[in-house]
């Protein structure tokens, strides 16, 4: 069954617009707002009324980029949650705009689902069952992937997110937002020699909240007789920073792994760009015999791409919606 799904993702700060036929994306494009990067922080009012400038754009791009014309488009896809409501409103009403004028089918998004989908849209792609280890902004979940609209979260952060975690470490060392990113280069220029605390924390969950507090108080400490210390030994505060959180997303992918007997191990996710949990992952593949999968950098992050392709299973499926579907936040 073919189709040309136009998809849409708006649930935090990045704007985007895919085309996707028959699950292979044609384009993917990404307006990123540069306004929150003054605050530290994505302002949620700010955020709505950037993608309200910029899905027009982006949207006209991305059938541009993929030569695809609107006349050809045989469904539209939106990401109805978790994420940002007012950033949601945007691209679900965008969404349900263009197919009420074209008479198109609708298709729902799950934003969490997609991040783990996004393995569909390249080569190689991960047999059933598969672990995911999906690590944003907002969530970390360890996911047993049964099926492409079958998987359950055996898994999660109690508090913080893994991105988060680097975020919030990053503002502290004052770096600029989001913080994941600039860690992860400084890192790669450091060694990781102040060792943080790694939280214990049972079954397959994680807690990344004492860890910020941990670096506060170590910094306060430092600071206080050398003003300094940040800027001497940041290339190092970003390496042990790192090497603390992705050994402890690695430790419970491992437990994952040995618990459910399941040796195809993939990453998602906005912090699945880390260079540091890249490596980290195919070093324990390999001591542990697991076939792993690591996403292209264009599908970590949040993007559209990802949006399409998880649409195009639930296309085949027939899981469409209606004009009243409400975006939901958590
Ligand atoms: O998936 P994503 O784009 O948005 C959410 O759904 O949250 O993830 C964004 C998160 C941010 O916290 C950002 O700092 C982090 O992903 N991130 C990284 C890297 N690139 C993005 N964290 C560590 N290292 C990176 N290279
Ligand atoms: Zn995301």
């Amino acid at each position: 069954m073919s189709v040309t799904i136009l998809a849409i993702e708006s649930s935090c700060d990045d704007t985007s617009a895919a085309v996707v036929r028959d699950g292979v994306v044609l384009s993917n494009c990404i307006a990123n707002q540069e306004a929150h990067r003054q605050y530290g922080g994505v302002v949620p009012e700010v955020a709505s009324r950037a993608h309200q400038a910029n899905i027009i754009p982006v949207v006209d791009l991305a059938l541009k980029k993929a030569d695809v014309a609107r006349e050809a488009i045989g469904a539209v896809a939106f990401t109805r949650g978790p994420g940002l409501l007012g950033s949601l409103l945007v691209g679900t009403s965008f969404a349900k705009a263009f197919a009420l004028s074209l008479d198109l089918p609708l298709v729902e998004v799950n934003h969490m689902q997609a991040h783990v989908l996004a393995h569909f849209a390249e080569n190689p792609k991960p047999p059933f069952p598969f672990l995911c280890l999906t690590v944003s902004g907002g969530h970390t979940q360890i996911v047993l992937v049964r099926d492409f609209l079958d998987m359950d979260i055996i898994g999660e952060t109690l508090d913080d997110a893994a991105g988060e975690a680097f975020d919030k470490s990053g503002k502290l060392l004052g770096l600029g937002y989001p913080a994941g990113p600039l860690i992860d280069r400084h890192a790669q220029a450091g060694s990781p020699r102040f060792p943080f605390p790694e939280p214990s924390v049972p079954d397959l969950n994680f807690s990344f909240s004492g860890l910020k507090t941990s670096i506060l108080y170590f910094l306060r400490k430092e600071l206080a007789e050398n003003p300094d210390f940040i800027r001497e030994n940041l290339d190092d505060l970003c390496a042990s920073i790192q090497e603390t959180i992705v050994t402890v997303l690695i430790k419970k992918l491992r437990k994952a792994a040995r618990k459910t007997g399941i040796r195809h191990v993939a990453i998602a996710g906005g912090v699945s760009a880390n260079s540091g949990l890249r490596k980290a992952l195919e070093a324990m593949g390999e001591k542990e015999g697991w076939t792993t999968y690591i996403p292209a950098f264009q599908y970590c992050t949040d993007n559209a791409g990802m949006i399409g392709v998880a649409a195009y299973y639930k296309y085949l499926k027939g899981e469409f919606c209606g004009q009243d579907a409400m975006p939901f936040a958590r």
